[in-house]
């Protein structure tokens, strides 16, 4: 783990491998952890894995809006001396991130992969929501977004319910909850409810785009990101059967050999060898 000075914070990273920088923004309310399962994909690229403003080991200072985690995360490529376009990764708040950096800071990515995430803003029934539940957390604590998020997270079906990984999974997401501190948690429910919506400014991102989602997400369900693939000039989506919200992490071989194939695609082969 590194720690990386930006103008008025620090954030923690963990980087490893070698060759096109990929930069993996993780979800809310968690941490660098939630990409384990895209470790092996350090044979092939460069791991580019922050704690984002607020989460993980940066805690320095809150996450204010999408907007400044996505400058907060440009500066971070620039702290590490990342000067080539990298490809941006994101999940659920992190897609959302990654939106932000796709239209705000263009010519740093190279390829964007937009995992269980939405361009909409929230609804108002949303925002009322996240107005509860930071209200909840406030007042009792981590546990309470544990217990109402992580039964959401994953999939449900016979077939993701049996898997082997599944308690060790359930563990991991526990386990970062009740780390993010109560702070965070609600600064970030405010941030997430005062997103824009990118439904517009998407339309006009040519960045080569790979879009995710589990077939079983109940949160960005398949039908947000079928919509974004109609209206981005060149996206394509993939469906991952047995997979909820955490995609990666509930079927990371399916997400690493797809996010290989996508590059190889549109970045070359002879650049992405190996995987
Ligand atoms: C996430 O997984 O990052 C959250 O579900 C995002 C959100 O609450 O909109």
């Amino acid at each position: 783990m590194q720690i990386v000075p930006l103008a008025d914070t620090s954030l923690a990273v963990h980087t490893r491998g070698s060759g096109i920088p990929l930069l993996l923004l993780h979800g809310f309310p968690l941490d660098h952890t939630m990409w384990s399962g895209q470790e092996p994909l350090a044979e092939s690229l460069r791991l580019i894995v922050p704690d984002q403003r607020g989460f993980g080991g940066s805690r320095d200072a809150l996450p204010e809006s999408v907007e400044q985690l996505a400058d907060d995360a440009v500066a971070l490529l620039d702290g590490l001396h990342v000067s080539e376009p990298a490809v941006v990764c994101g999940l659920s708040m992190g897609g959302y991130v990654a939106q932000q950096i796709a239209v705000r800071h263009p010519h740093r990515v190279r390829g964007l992969v937009l995992v269980d995430t939405k361009l909409e803003a929230d609804t108002p029934a949303g925002r009322a929501g996240r107005a509860d539940l930071a209200a909840k957390v406030a007042r009792l604590g981590q546990a309470v977004a544990a217990e109402a998020m992580i039964p959401n997270l994953l999939a449900s079906s016979d077939a993701a319910r049996g898997r082997p990984r599944r308690a060790e999974i359930e563990a991991l997401l526990r386990r970062t909850i009740l780390a993010t501190p109560v702070p965070t948690i609600v600064a970030a429910l405010a941030a997430l409810g005062a997103r824009p919506d990118m439904t517009d400014a998407m339309r006009g991102v040519t960045a080569p785009t790979l879009l995710v989602v589990g077939a079983e997400d109940i949160l960005t369900p398949p039908e947000c990101l079928e919509r974004a693939e109609r209206l981005m000039p060149d996206a394509r989506l993939l469906i991952v059967p047995a997979a909820g919200h955490m995609a990666p992490l509930e079927e990371p071989e399916t997400f690493n050999a797809a996010l290989l194939e996508f590059l190889r695609e549109t970045v070359g082969r002879s650049r992405v060898a190996m995987g």
